[in-house]
């Protein structure tokens, strides 16, 4: 008794001596030191050697989260070197394996749907800013209908259609916006190339009125909605933080804008001769179950075009400004196969045009191969699934993570991986992937990708929907571009100057991007 007084008396003594917040403080250290002591012991001690190895972490729950967010494609070369193909690190508390490699990327992107699940993983994010019942708010089954829907509307006739609306719009943006005033200047591309890109997208796939409302209420809306992709919200989507009342708010209001351009058209009578957009073939399609899509389906499918396409096309075609401002070279190599190809007098650019005009697919080609806008793919494990070659399975409580930009950055698939250079494709002027294997989900016939490096839209169930009119949308911008300026960097270097952002769902290049035009005409 004596003993314990004698221990206990002074503690006593001190802790009333102790503030509240000093003694909170003090608990904390020790939990946060005793949780780090028991993370490290379990990993040294416990190693389960029928599961991928896990990338060794000090803090629980974090793990290598900041790492892995800071750099995504340097984490992931690093960990290959340690740990091979195949290996776990915590996400925010989430285990993610991760298989590299070409054999890694068909292990998930051409994983069976019994076994992998997607809607899981993006619908908490998706939801709230796409709307309900479409995309991953919905079974599999019926997406793989809407995006029949979308590729039925991505005719030729609609593609040949956006040529000549998305040079119009560059050529108008070049024309009025304040970042290419005068014969000679810089222009952020960041925010410019965000702008130009809405405007193109809107003006030919969603039409002639939402082009109209991005000069008025559609661009705040846009923001709003796009401020629902934050990084917090893979955590914390559905908390009333004042950027997600405003994504809530944005998504109605946008709803009810497009239900209210349906109702409009059809009133007026139906579609004419002519009226080439997503709405009007979304309007006339029809699920296999005989019903048509809702209106309120129709806007959701809507808005989700735009925000899938927006951020991947902005980014890419900044990148290849960036790329091309580094070697001015080959932007005039650009204008001489445009003289070549079409004619010195440089007319108007048709559909047609765009598969002639090779070196300028391979400059958007080779900037999504080291540039590809999607770092990681993700999917939920819903049976456990044994990894073909290792003693490893991937058990149900994890999550997967594939990554074709490691394939593509890969000195094994591409010599020098990181320098660009659009003459690599050479000798394989054709934009398609890897011809060998080719299946049907319900939207058409779409390459496996089963062996190819080089798989900037993903592949799979899930590939890419929108690949043709990116395309479409690039090569029409780039062609624009190079009739229109030459181009440099500020300093006259020849390396690129603007790291990647890859702190949102999307990499991009980081805000400010800022490069130097001359008018040709100058
Ligand atoms: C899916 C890349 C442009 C619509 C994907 C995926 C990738 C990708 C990698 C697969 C994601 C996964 O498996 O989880 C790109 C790139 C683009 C681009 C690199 C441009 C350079 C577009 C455009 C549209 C679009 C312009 C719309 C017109 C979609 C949709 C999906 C998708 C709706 C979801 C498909 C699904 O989950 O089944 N994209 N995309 N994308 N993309 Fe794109």
């Amino acid at each position: 008794m004596g003993l314990l007084s004698a221990i206990v008396n002074p503690l006593v003594h001190i802790s009333s001596d102790i503030s509240t917040p000093a003694l909170i403080g003090a608990s904390f250290a020790i939990f946060l030191t005793l949780s780090i002591v028991l993370n490290v012991l379990r990993q040294l001690l416990f190693k389960n050697p029928n599961e991928p190895p896990v990338v060794f972490h000090w803090v629980p729950f974090f793990g290598s989260t900041i790492v892995y967010g800071i750099d995504p494609y340097k984490f992931f070369f690093s960990c290959r070197e340690k740990y091979g193909d195949v290996f776990t690190f915590i996400l925010l508390g989430r285990k993610t394996t991760v298989c590299l490699g070409t054999t890694g990327n068909n292990f998930i992107l051409n994983g069976k749907i019994q076994n992998l699940n997607a809607e899981e993983i993006y619908s908490p994010l998706t939801t709230p800013v796409f709307g309900s019942d479409v995309v991953y708010d919905c079974p599999n089954s019926k997406l793989m209908e809407q995006k029949k829907f979308v590729k039925f509307g991505l005719t030729s006739d609609a593609l040949k259609s956006y040529v000549r609306t998305i040079t119009d719009e560059t050529r108008d943006f070049i024309k009025k916006n304040a970042a290419f005033k005068g014969k000679k200047g810089t222009v952020n591309l960041s925010s410019a190339m965000a702008e130009l890109t809405i405007y193109t997208a809107s003006a030919s796939l969603q039409g002639k009125e939402v082009r109209a409302k991005f000069d008025s209420t559609f661009a705040d809306l846009y923001h709003y909605l796009d401020m629902g992709f934050s990084p917090i919200n893979f955590m914390l989507p559905w908390f009333p933080f004042p950027h997600n009342r405003k994504r809530d708010y944005a998504q109605k209001t946008m709803t009810d804008l497009y239900c209210e351009i349906i109702e409009r058209r059809r009133a007026a009578g139906g579609k004419r001769e002519g009226d080439e957009d997503m709405i009007w073939n979304l309007m006339s399609c029809q699920y296999k179950e005989g019903r048509a899509p809702t209106d309120k389906e129709i806007a959701h499918m809507m808005i989700a075009l735009l925000m899938a396409g927006q951020h991947s096309s902005s980014s890419t075609i900044a990148w290849i400004l960036l790329r091309l401002a580094s070697q001015p070279e080959i932007i005039e190599e650009l204008l001489q196969e445009q003289k070549d190809v079409l004619g010195a007098d440089l007319p108007d650019l048709t559909y047609d045009d765009l598969a002639r005009l090779s070196l300028h697919s391979q400059v958007v080609k080779e900037t999504l191969r080291i540039h590809t806008p999607i770092h990681s793919i993700m999917r939920k494990v819903k049976t456990p699934m044994p990894v073909d070659g290792t003693k490893y399975t991937v058990p149900t409580s994890h999550v997967l993570l594939a990554s074709p930009g490691v394939t593509a950055r890969s000195a094994e698939n591409f010599p020098n991986p990181l320098h660009w250079d659009p003459h690599r494709w050479d000798a394989h002027k054709e934009v398609e992937e890897d011809d060998s294997e080719k299946i049907d989900y319900g939207w058409g016939l779409v390459s496996k990708g089963t062996a190819s490096p080089y798989l900037p839209f993903g592949a799979g169930r899930h590939r890419c929907i929108g690949e043709q009119f990116a395309y479409v949308q690039l090569q029409t911008i780039l062609v624009e571009f190079v009739r229109a300026f030459k181009l440099r960097n500020p300093d006259g270097s020849r390396e690129v100057l603007v790291e990647t952002d890859y702190s949102s769902l999307f990499s991009r290049p980081l805000n400010p991007a800022t490069i130097e035009w001359v008018r040709r005409d100058a």
